[in-house]
């Protein structure tokens, strides 16, 4: 009996979530209120995750907004003491963007990683590159190209966890390969995300 009106008063949630609105919302604190004597398991809120993976981005959109500024801060470790990204004493480059937010070898660690991640975002299926062709993602080579950036980019996190400057700034010539040797395939051709 109990688990029955469990069912029903999450069915009540759900709906509200779909509908969406003032009028949902408005609506649910009293559906919510014969609740607190049994708490509802968590396996019956099932909808949410499908919808996450559907990439919106564009190929070229994911570079602009997340490779392309992320690798900028790493470069700048060539020639900045990632001691000072973020302070005022920066020097000015990518790595004083947000200054006083996130400092010193953080700022360093959250590039890297936002490249990791970056890695795994260009390889999701049923993204389109700019020219309305959709990114190779299938393909051995673009596999590897990404994967290649995955290790560059994780050497890089843990060159700037041991705060080592010179192998953070040789590691920033094998993130700098990752990117070249995919876009000399995929990118640089005319048209672009082309099989070779
Ligand atoms: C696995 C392949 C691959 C890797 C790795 C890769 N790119 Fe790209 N990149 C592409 C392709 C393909 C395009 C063309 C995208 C399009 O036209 O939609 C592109 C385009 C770009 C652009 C141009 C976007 C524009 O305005 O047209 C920039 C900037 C860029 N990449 C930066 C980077 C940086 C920085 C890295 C490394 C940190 C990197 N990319 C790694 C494949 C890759």
């Amino acid at each position: 009996m109990r688990i029955h009106s469990v069912r029903v008063l999450s069915v009540a949630v759900v709906t509200g979530l779909l509908v969406g609105g003032g009028v949902a919302v408005a609506q649910a604190p009293t559906t919510a209120k014969p609740a607190p004597a049994k708490p509802a398991p968590a396996p019956t809120a099932k909808p949410a995750p499908a919808a996450t993976t559907k990439p919106v981005a564009n190929l070229a959109q994911v570079m602009r907004g997340i490779l392309f500024p992320n690798s900028n801060i790493l470069f700048d470790v060539q020639s900045n003491d990632p001691e000072n990204f973020g302070k005022k004493e920066a020097g000015g480059g990518a790595s004083s963007t947000f200054s006083g937010i996130y400092t010193g070898w953080q700022v360093v660690e959250n590039a890297a990683l936002a490249l990791d991640e970056a890695a795994t975002l260009i390889t999701i299926p049923g993204r389109m590159c700019m020219n309305g062709r959709p990114v190779p993602a299938q393909r051995a080579d673009w596999t590897k190209f990404a994967a290649d950036l995955r290790t560059a980019a994780r050497a890089m996190y843990k060159a700037a966890q041991a705060k080592n400057k010179e192998l953070a700034s040789d590691t920033t010539n094998d993130i700098a390969g990752a990117c070249e040797n995919c876009h000399t395939v995929y990118r640089e051709p005319n048209p672009r995300c082309v099989v070779p």
